[in-house]
């Protein structure tokens, strides 16, 4: 079974299609990534999925129809989403922070806490500090650490490295990689950087325009001339 099926999801704000009958799955503990431009609705998919907009088409998790549950309820089910863009409360304290992503946790919180920790010793050593004083990688952490604290199945995550340097964008690929491995987490990523995509996800979607145009794993893509041209620099 998978753990995510989604099928001909559509996607409009106002009268703009975001996205247009996009259809993928997701086996149990695979990561999968969603490459695409600027614009072409990979923040509005996973938006989608944790039920922040409003759809047609439908979409299973492990089976069960949950197309058009609240957020919240996604969060009860076990999806974990670490937005574009961080969303932290820059005034509030690294712990803090993670507090808020653990209101509706339904295990140990200091569990769930030291378990950030392990996967981000960095945290760990700054959990007094303002998230605004912060690096970008170490705030990019913060918002993974705060979607893994309701101790999520499914792991969403827009766009992790952006505004990045290669050394911090490895280091976020390491945990991902991790929390595949050693956690069984099924991952979601979305990307521009189709490279980091590669080095993480089994397969990949690419999102044009908010239409899946092509999916496969990495080989079966990188065959595509135009798209290994567009996306994966060869
Ligand atoms: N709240 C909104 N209201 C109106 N239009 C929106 C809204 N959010 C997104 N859009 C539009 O929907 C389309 C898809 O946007 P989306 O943010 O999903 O793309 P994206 O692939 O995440 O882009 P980026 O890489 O820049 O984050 C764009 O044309 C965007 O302008
Ligand atoms: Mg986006």
């Amino acid at each position: 079974m998978h753990v995510i099926e989604i099928d001909n999801l559509c996607a409009f704000y106002g009268k703009a299609q975001a996205l247009s009958n996009v259809s993928l799955t997701v086996k149990p503990g695979e990561t999968i990534a969603i490459v695409g431009a600027n614009g072409a609705g990979k923040s509005t998919l996973l938006d989608c999925i944790m039920g922040l907009v409003k759809t047609t088409g439908t979409i299973r998790l492990n089976g069960e129809d949950v197309t058009g549950l609240k957020p919240a309820d996604m969060v009860k089910r076990g999806i974990g989403y670490a937005p574009e863009r961080f969303n932290l409360f820059p005034h509030m304290t690294v712990r803090d922070n993670l507090l808020v992503g653990a209101y509706t946790a339904r295990d140990d919180i200091e569990e769930n806490m030291a378990a950030v920790h392990r996967l981000f010793p960095r945290l760990a050593e700054r959990e007094w500090q303002e998230t605004s004083t912060q690096s970008g990688g170490e705030r990019q952490m913060v918002s993974l650490g705060r979607a893994l604290m309701t101790s999520p199945s499914v792991l969403l995550v827009d766009e992790p490295t952006i505004g990045l340097a290669p050394k911090v964008c490895a280091e976020i690929a390491e945990v991902l990689k991790r929390l595949s491995a050693e956690l069984g987490l099924t991952v979601i990523v979305t990307e521009q950087n189709a490279n980091f995509a590669l080095s993480l996800a089994s397969r990949l979607y690419v999102l044009e325009g908010g239409h899946v145009t092509a999916e496969g794993t990495a080989e079966e893509l990188a065959q595509d001339d135009q798209l290994a041209k567009s996306y994966f620099g060869a």
